[in-house]
């Protein structure tokens, strides 16, 4: 299975867990700046990472490129998603830009696979979190980064 993770991260946190993530399944990480139409849709599971910025808005070379991510042919495909976020400090747009990428592949016609339980997380509100799940795996590596690994690992063995 050819996995591609397509990331956008201003401090590293969100390139490193793409890297993780990447390595764990045998697949390439490639940042939004230098991604091309390719990347976006040659692959059997397409990952997509963002952290949060702002008051709930994706990254800024996120925000850049989001046209790469509009222009691919995501038909019927598969797309797991996945952020960093900080829970305490902003607690009220907690992973938001988890929930912006899924608005974008849905209306692509993406498959999106890898919802998530919020058990465990204490903010107040996300647009990440639809029925009751996070519509992709949430990361705080500001205030748990102790739970990556296991949550990035449990993640994974769900969606391989
Ligand atoms: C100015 C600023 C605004 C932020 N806004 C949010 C936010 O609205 N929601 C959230 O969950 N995290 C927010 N964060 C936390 C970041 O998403 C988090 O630190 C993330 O790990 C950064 O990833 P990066 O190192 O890949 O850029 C914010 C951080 C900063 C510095």
């Amino acid at each position: 299975m050819i996995v591609t993770v397509i990331f956008g991260s201003d401090g590293g946190a969100t390139k490193g867990v793409a890297s993780k993530i990447s390595k764990k399944c045998q697949g390439r990480s490639v940042d939004i700046k230098t991604a091309t139409k390719a990347d976006f849709e040659n692959s059997d599971l397409l990952i997509l990472g963002s952290p949060t910025y702002g008051d709930g808005t994706l990254q800024t070379d996120w925000e850049e490129n989001i046209d790469k991510l509009r222009a691919a042919n995501l038909k019927g495909r598969k797309v797991a998603l996945f952020g960093t976020g900080d829970q305490e400090s902003y607690p009220t747009s907690f992973v938001d830009a988890i929930g912006i990428l899924y608005d974008e592949v849905k209306d692509l016609g993406a498959v999106v696979v890898g919802f998530t339980d919020t058990a465990g997380y204490d903010y107040v509100g996300s647009t990440a979190e639809r029925d009751g799940q996070f519509v992709g795996l949430a990361l705080d590596l500001d205030t748990q980064s102790g739970l990556t690994d296991k949550r990035v690992t449990a993640w994974l063995s769900k969606l391989l």
